[in-house]
């Protein structure tokens, strides 16, 4: 039995749909049952990272499974550690976790410290896993842009080697039913690292209209997204995954995708010419 969490959100959606597309029997993890999506021979259980009761009890009889990492929160390590105590007091053989890119504990991406510190719990609790350090997603590229045709954020010149759901969706969905996967790390990336000038150039020729990249400096990063009234922790992960983007962290491409799934990533260009062709009203 395969568990997954997350089904109800953007990429765990698309891991369950694939997984039941090739006839997987899998048990989707989900902290509200009505929403969970309704997909042959996947059975539902509810329970949200940390509850440990409810997590044992749905995660009893799992083999292997999907834990996709939660949406940002100040405890978010907290939950994960906990949610990786369940799965293995409940008798969990492997664990497939969505890392992010350079997960290190002086990471430039805040958030991405919560990864490295959830990778090392795992390797720690003697589980068998496999890490699957996604990049940015692809998918976030037209949503940088403002009202004003802008995108502004401290990333430099940097390149960055975004990746489309999709593609991390596939290599899931693979890494999760195939042999061979132990133990092991994939930095899952697009086939190219672009600049945001460069993305912008693309995002403009496909919606016919301007769209350019302003650097802010760090201090500008933070002035600029005060008006938020966010707290502290989620501006820093904000500005920090551009400036992840200036320090070159996010710029390294890997074969992972194509090696696992036998298909290339999507490019940056393609995948706005089939998703975002129009701009946005
Ligand atoms: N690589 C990137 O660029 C990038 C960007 C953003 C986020 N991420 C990370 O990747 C994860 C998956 O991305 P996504 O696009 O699928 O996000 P998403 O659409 O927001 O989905 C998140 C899923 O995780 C579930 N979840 C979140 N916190 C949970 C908790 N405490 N207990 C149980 N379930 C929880 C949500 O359940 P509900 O439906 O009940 O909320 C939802 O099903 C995110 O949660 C985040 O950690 C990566």
């Amino acid at each position: 039995m395969i568990g997954v969490t997350g089904s109800t959100g953007q990429l765990g959606s698309r891991i369950a749909r694939l997984l039941a597309d090739s006839g997987v029997p899998q048990r989707l993890i989900v902290r509200d049952p009505a929403r969970a999506p309704s997909l042959p021979k996947a059975e539902v259980a509810q329970a949200s990272y940390g509850e440990q009761a409810a997590l044992l009890n749905a995660l009893d009889g799992v083999e292997t499974l999907m834990l996709l990492s939660a949406t940002e929160c100040a405890d978010r390590v907290s939950l994960h550690k906990a949610t990786v105590d369940a799965a293995v007091a409940a008798g969990v053989g492997r664990i497939v976790y969505t890392s992010f890119a350079g997960a290190a504990p002086g990471a430039t991406f805040t958030f991405a410290r919560d990864h490295w510190h959830t990778e090392q719990h795992i390797r720690g609790s003697g589980v068998d896993f496999t890490f699957l350090r996604d990049n940015i997603y692809l998918d976030f590229v037209p949503g940088f842009v403002g009202e004003d045709g802008v995108i502004r954020g401290p990333a430099g010149d940097g390149r960055v080697a975004a990746v489309a759901r999709d593609d991390i969706a596939a290599v899931a969905a693979r890494v999760l039913v195939d042999p061979g996967h132990s133990g092991a790390t994939y930095d899952l990336t697009g086939p190219t690292a672009f600049t945001l000038a460069g993305a912008a150039a693309v995002l403009s020729a496909a919606w016919g209209r301007p769209v350019r990249y302003e650097a802010e400096t760090l201090d500008e990063a933070y002035r600029s997204r005060e008006a938020y009234d966010a707290p502290a922790w989620e501006v820093a992960g904000w500005v920090t995954s551009y400036a992840a983007i200036a320090s070159g962290e996010l710029s390294h491409t890997s074969t992972a995708v194509e090696d696992i799934t036998g298909h290339q990533p999507i490019s940056l260009e393609d995948y706005i010419i089939r998703n975002h062709s129009t701009a946005p009203q």
